[in-house]
Parts: C-alpha cells; sequence; structure tokens
C-alpha cells in the first residue's frame, strides 16, 4: 500500500461539526492486554487503521480468535486459544507498538520472542528501558541480531525507577507486574491518557493497581485476570489533528466528543494565537473559532501533560504562516523534525539547530510534492497542503493509513478539497507535475 499518495488542493476554511474515533495509542496497547486473560473481551469505539489491523493480525498470529466489525468499530477478542510465545519478525517491524506483547507473554507464559519493533523514523528508539527493568524483575533476556528472546520462571514484583517516563515501558512493565507475586513499585511512569486507560482495563480485569504520587504506580499482583468490555478512549491526536486543520484554514468547528481536559497545553497555545476555543460542560466537547491573523508561539514538546510531542509537526504548520517568530523544541524524540524539509519545500521558513526549529511566518505555502516520513508529518503535509497555493501530493501515505482512520473524510465532510489514491494511477494533471517534476528536476 505504499505506492498511494494524497492529493491536496487549496481550501476553503473548514466549517463543521465532526465526531470522533477511539484513540490508537489506547487500543493497540489494550488489544495487548487481552493475551493477560482467557477467553473473549469486547471492545468498542476501536479505529479502523493499519497499526489495528496489523495488531489483530498479530495476535491471531499467536491463537487468538479475532472478530472486527469494522462499520460499528466493535472488536471481540478471544484469547482462549493463544498457545504461542514467539512473534514472528514480519508482522513485528510494521510497528513499535509489537514490543508492547512482551510484559503479557511472560506473565502467561514466561516466554516471549519478538524481533525488534519497527515503526517511525523517530530515532533510535531503543527498548532499553524495558529490558532493563524486565531483568530486574527476573526476565533473563537474549538478543540474538535482530531478535530477542526473553524467559523467566517466576516474575518478581521490585521497586522499580524509570529514568525516564517512557510510555511504553510504562505499558509493558506493568502488563507483566499486574500477574507477579507480590507489590511492584513503579516510579516516574508515563501517565498519558492512554496510559490511564490500560490501567482502567487492567482493573476491570480484576488488577490492583493505584496511581500514586510523584507519578508512580502501585500493583498488588494477582492470581488471575478476566475478559472484559471497554470503549477506547476518544483520540485527543486526532481532535488536535482536527483543531489545527481548522485552525490554520481560519475556519470554524465543533467537535462534541473532545476531550478538551486532555490537550490543556495545545489549546493554551492556540489562544495565545489568538484563537476562541469553547470547551463544554465537564471538559467534553471542544469549539474552535480561528482567527484570521494568528499571532506566532513558542513551544516545547514534553511527557503528558506537556505539548505532545504528536502534534509538533501539525502546530509547526500553524507557525509557518502566524506573524513573527516562533521556537519550537522537541524534546521526546532525538530526529523528530524530518518534517521541516518537506514544509521548506512549500515555502515554509524555518531553520533547525540541533532539536529546535526557528520558524518565521510567511505569507503563503506553494503547492509540491511532498513526503510523508511518518504518522503525525503526514498529518502536517495534509494541513500545509489545505492551505498551500495550488495542489500538494503527498507519498508515504502508509504513515496517515497508519494512524488514522479515515481522516482524509472527516476532513473533506468540512469542506477540504482532499483525496486519497490507493494506486499508482495519478489523475492526469498530477501525473504531469510528476513527470515536470522528474525531467525538469523542479
Ligand atoms: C508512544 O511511543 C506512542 N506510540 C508515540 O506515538 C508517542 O509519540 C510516544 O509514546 C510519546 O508520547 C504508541 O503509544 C504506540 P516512549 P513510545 O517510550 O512508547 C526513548 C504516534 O505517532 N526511549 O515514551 O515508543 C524513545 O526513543 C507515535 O502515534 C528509550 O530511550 O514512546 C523516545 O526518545 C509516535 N528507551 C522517548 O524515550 C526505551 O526503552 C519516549 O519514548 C524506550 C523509549
Amino acid at each position: 500500500m505504499n505506492n498511494g499518495f494524497i492529493k491536496i488542493e487549496q481550501s476553503p476554511p473548514l466549517k463543521g461539526q465532526v465526531e470522533l474515533i477511539g484513540a490508537k495509542n489506547a487500543v493497540l496497547v489494550i488489544i495487548t492486554s487481552l493475551l493477560l486473560t482467557n477467553g473473549k473481551s469486547k471492545l468498542k469505539n476501536v479505529p479502523c487503521s493499519v497499526d489495528v489491523l496489523h495488531m489483530i493480525k498479530l495476535l491471531s498470529q499467536l491463537g487468538a480468535e479475532i472478530v472486527f466489525d469494522k462499520e460499528r468499530h466493535i472488536l471481540e477478542v478471544d484469547t482462549t486459544g493463544v498457545n504461542k510465545w514467539e512473534v514472528p519478525s514480519a508482522i513485528m517491524k510494521k510497528m513499535r507498538a509489537s514490543v508492547l506483547v512482551m510484559g503479557p507473554l511472560l506473565a502467561r507464559f514466561g516466554r516471549a520472542h519478538i524481533a525488534l519493533p519497527g515503526g517511525c523514523v523517530l530515532g533510535s528508539r531503543p527498548i532499553d528501558y524495558h529490558v532493563k527493568n524486565f531483568a530486574k524483575m527476573g526476565v533473563t533476556i537474549q538478543m540474538d541480531g535482530d531478535f530477542l528472546f526473553a524467559k523467566t520462571t517466576k516474575l518478581i514484583s521490585q521497586r522499580l525507577v524509570f529514568e525516564y517516563p517512557s510510555v511504553g515501558a510504562t505499558e509493558n512493565i506493568l502488563m507483566a507486574a499486574v500477574l507477579a507475586r507480590g507489590t511492584t513499585k513503579i516510579i516516574n511512569v508515563a501517565l498519558e491518557p492512554e496510559v490511564l486507560d490500560l490501567i482502567a482495563v487492567l482493573q476491570k480485569m480484576g488488577a490492583k493497581i493505584t496511581i500514586q504520587p510523584p507519578a508512580s504506580l502501585e500493583i498488588e499482583g494477582v492470581e488471575d485476570l478476566f475478559p472484559i468490555e471497554h470503549e477506547i478512549i476518544m483520540d485527543r491526536l486526532e481532535t488536535g489533528s482536527l483543531l489545527l486543520a481548522t485552525a490554520v484554514t481560519g475556519g470554524t468547528i465543533n467537535v462534541p466528543q473532545a476531550p478538551a481536559y486532555s490537550l490543556d497545553v495545545l489549546l493554551l497555545k492556540l489562544e495565545e494565537m489568538e484563537h476562541t476555543i469553547e470547551i463544554g460542560p465537564e471538559g467534553s466537547g471542544i469549539t474552535l473559532n480561528a482567527t484570521q491573523s494568528p499571532r506566532a508561539v513558542s513551544f516545547k514538546t514534553g511527557p503528558y501533560p506537556n505539548f505532545p510531542t504528536d502534534l509538533q509537526a501539525p502546530m509547526m504548520v500553524l507557525q509557518s504562516l502566524a506573524s513573527g517568530t516562533s521556537v519550537i523544541e522537541e524534546t521526546v524524540f532525538e530526529n523528530r523534525l524530518l518534517h521541516v524539509h518537506e514544509l521548506q519545500k512549500m515555502g515554509a521558513q524555518i531553520k533547525v539547530e540541533h532539536n529546535k526549529a526557528i520558524v518565521t511566518g510567511v505569507e503563503k505555502l506553494y503547492g509540491a510534492n511532498v513526503t510523508a516520513t511518518d504518522i503525525r508529518a503526514s498529518c502536517a503535509l495534509v494541513l500545509a497542503g489545505l492551505v498551500a497555493d495550488g495542489t500538494t501530493i503527498m507519498s508515504g501515505i502508509q504513515h496517515w493509513r497508519r494512524g488514522y482512520d479515515a481522516l482524509e473524510q472527516k476532513l473533506a465532510s468540512l469542506g477540504a478539497r482532499i483525496q486519497l489514491f490507493d494506486s499508482e494511477e495519478l489523475p492526469v494533471d498530477v501525473a504531469e507535475a510528476k513527470h515536470r517534476e522528474k525531467h525538469l528536476n523542479v
């Protein structure tokens, strides 16, 4: 599916109301957590994105029986027949989240054979925090090239300290600790909304988990965990993408299901740009009325509740067209500024210094042929295409499809001029543009 592309044309201000779907970064880990139980669980509000389809395939290959009703977004998973602990490397390489089967497999079988995970090119993305802490829990880990063999006769409950609040490491270690005899304490954990949704699911299964200050988890191991029904939380990153698409086109949007409470710093920054934000009762629902003369604002990404790294790229597009200069500092990943080069092709004035991007607002951007380098970069390039003069063709749409469930259709329903093409059949004008680019090297 890598030869598809998205065609985006300059669009009118987005206007309207839109529904959300469940959070990708919650549902992926929650699907792996079902390995901790025996029986049939039901998940609702499940997005139909490529990463979810890959995670379904991964669990099926371990022996789970899975039915996904894509229309109703309901996933039924029966883990009774799960009898394998080895994950084929082909499926492991599809996404970073595959590493999250390690904790549940160790808890269920005392064994896990996985290939090192794939995923975005956001830097080396090691799993040393996972490995170091599993070792402290009595897991023997052997690396053999691209493969990792983990084994334990008994998971040992420990007091563990994370040097960094890693989302994946928190989730992986937590899913092993819930079935480890005794009390495990983890200091300096990630408490992103998606991690909290996993904790809610584990507690429904019968796990004993308490959240304590400062950013710590205390887990009382239990003998067994049981199948559950759960509705996945709404996706704060899809929400952010829709708000930013509306802001950059100068429009108005109402997102009734928006988890406003989980986007405070984004909303703060949008208000500093002079966009108007209204939040519904109990922090559910957001209405944004965009200003026609946005002011540039600086921001720095960080672990929740800081500005989310997954909204850094699309927010950079807003700064590229705002008046003034802004400094964007990416502190979570060491290589998450690859979208700058693509935005520069469209006329953005951005200078990169280590993990900082200095953005000087310009009057306009210009349509170009661009390539998405990760899920959130694909969102940024779509947003840039909505406001750029002319036509933008974005390749690398496997990233878009991995991270979103038909987000292009939601944008189109708000007035965006956007089309996803799954194959190489280019519409004539696009073929000419590509031909020109190839031969004139423009
Ligand atoms: C999760 O990735 C998300 N993915 C990411 O979303 C998100 O950007 C990230 O958390 C931060 O919020 C899923 O939930 C599937 P980390 P994860 O472990 O768990 C370093 C998206 O676009 N690190 O918190 O991989 C790591 O290299 C994706 O939806 C180590 O050094 O993130 C990074 O610099 C992108 N050693 C930092 O920590 C480790 O063992 C944060 O990583 C683990 C991580």
